[in-house]
């Protein structure tokens, strides 16, 4: 790791200063030092992207292509690098870092396939006697410059999930990365600036609020893709003005196990989408609900494999719980947890907090108006509930004011189609966690966890507008 990155401005490093410091999330020792951008930079940057918007636009889909399987092959050539980094800026164990550059390296292959099949329909448009010698065909556009806001949890994939859909589409962009962890998506912009990107047509800028505005605010943005918390998401909304806006929020995902499950796998796969990376994922297991016939066993099973989990050193292989981002984080996972025993709740296990590290806890009899049931802890708890039939399981999943996704151990396939239909969430998974992702298929939530779809694909939609040609023959016989 080295003591200093530059921002990425207009397609270019640039180190106006090295204000903001970044620390090493389980020393708590400043580990790097890179920028921070004023807001005069920001609005020049915003107007490179705009500028920038046709020369994006004019790339062929092969020059798209070329440049995403660059950033392939160099982050494939920096893997160890990367994971060092992410494990330091981040506090997450490296094993998690590993996979998480694996997964950043899978984003930009599948944005590389994806930006050479962006296509359109032919339409007949003879529906009716007027429309006699007309035809019709669509295809999708680039929607201009575009506004991202990563977040701190996934400082490597979760940039690359705004970045790589746009170079495939063809939409230049200004970034935001985390202030908390920045370097990863300097990292992405360092290697992005040895491509061909046209001039301009990308910035990264790690900055403080007052700049933060311009990515929400500026008109000369057509698209906000923010994934962070609902309280954040849903103000910025609400001042995007005519953008488009794509949020990636929270959710308190629920993980059902019912009467069928093999409970040896569903625990295995409990403690891992629980608590690995200290929880602090949107999709991270944090209610549970088992069926009555199985709820001791699971709950017995469950308190012997957490407390065989090491935390510590996140740099140590064996470690699996390294520190939460930050100790206030930690702090507040402490209360949540102490209000719920004060209100009747029982810590079945863990819970104890030494600065920024957390022991991964289970409770159950949690009260569903408290925050550790009812809102988003972030952090490695997880609850646990019984209930006595399916249907009563999927309202409890559902009784909750998020959606992204649930995860459900049976084997009984009419009521594996029951939750498709009736959970309300973006996703239903099926013999796994609800943590489990892969980046190509559709991520994103309905109720407070959000609005649009990421995974690529479903990004590149967002990214891109439908432009219709409408030919009128003229009959010549
Ligand atoms: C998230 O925390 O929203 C992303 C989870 C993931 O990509 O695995």
């Amino acid at each position: 790791m080295r003591q200093t990155y530059p921002l990425l401005f207009a397609s270019r490093p640039l180190e106006p200063n090295l204000d903001l410091e970044v620390c090493d999330k389980y020393s708590g020792e400043v580990a790097a030092r890179v920028p921070l951008a004023s807001p005069e930079l920001i609005s020049q940057a915003i107007d490179a992207a705009a500028k920038a918007t046709r020369p994006m636009a004019k790339l062929k889909a092969y020059e798209r292509q070329e440049i995403l399987q660059y950033c392939v092959k160099q982050f494939e050539q920096r893997q160890e690098e990367l994971a060092e980094t992410l494990c330091v800026e981040a506090g997450k164990p490296i094993r998690d870092s590993q996979g998480e550059v694996t997964r950043l390296i899978d984003t930009f292959r599948i944005a590389a396939e994806e930006s050479i099949r962006i296509t359109g329909e032919i339409m007949p448009l003879d529906i009716s006697a007027r429309a006699a010698n007309y035809r019709g065909m669509w295809r999708r556009v680039p929607i201009g410059a575009c506004s991202f806001i990563s977040p701190f949890n996934f400082p490597l994939n979760l940039t690359a999930h705004k970045i790589a859909p746009a170079i495939a589409a063809g939409c230049p962009f200004v970034l935001k990365p985390a202030s908390l962890t920045p370097i990863g998506a300097l990292i992405i912009g360092e290697v992005l600036a040895e491509t061909g990107m046209p001039e301009g047509a990308f910035s990264i800028l790690p900055c403080r609020r007052d700049g933060a505005d311009l990515f929400t605010t500026d008109p000369r943005l057509k698209l906000l893709s923010f994934t962070g918390s609902p309280e954040v998401g849903w103000k910025l909304k609400s001042r995007a003005g005519a953008k488009k806006v794509v949020l990636e929020l929270g959710g308190n995902a629920a993980c059902i196990v019912d009467a069928d499950a093999n409970l040896d796998d569903a625990v295995a796969r409990i403690i891992i989408g629980a608590f690995y990376q200290s929880g602090q994922s949107c999709i991270s297991v944090q209610r549970i609900f088992a069926h009555r016939d199985n709820y001791e066993d699971l709950k017995a099973r469950l308190i012997a494999a957490t407390a065989k989990l090491k935390s510590g050193d996140p740099k140590a292989k064996d470690t699996f719980i390294g520190p939460m981002i930050t100790e206030g984080e930690a702090e507040r996972v402490e209360t949540w947890i102490a209000d719920a025993v004060k209100a009747g709740a029982k810590l079945l296990i863990g819970g104890e907090r030494n600065g920024a590290m957390v022991e991964a806890a289970l409770l159950e009899n949690v009260p569903t108006n408290l925050p550790l049931s009812c809102d988003e802890v972030f952090g490695p708890v997880a609850i646990l509930a019984p209930f006595d039939n399916f249907n009563q399981a999927i309202e409890m999943a559902n009784d909750t004011q998020y959606g992204l996704q649930v995860g459900i151990f049976t084997r009984d396939v009419y009521k594996i189609l029951t939750a498709w239909d009736e959970m309300e969430v973006g996703g239903v998974i099926i013999g796994d966690v609800p943590s489990w992702r892969v980046d190509h298929m559709p991520y994103g939530g309905v109720k407070n966890s959000g609005l649009g779809r990421e995974g690529i694909r479903f990004a590149i939609e967002d990214m891109t507008e439908i432009r219709n040609l409408v030919i009128r023959n003229l009959v010549i016989r």
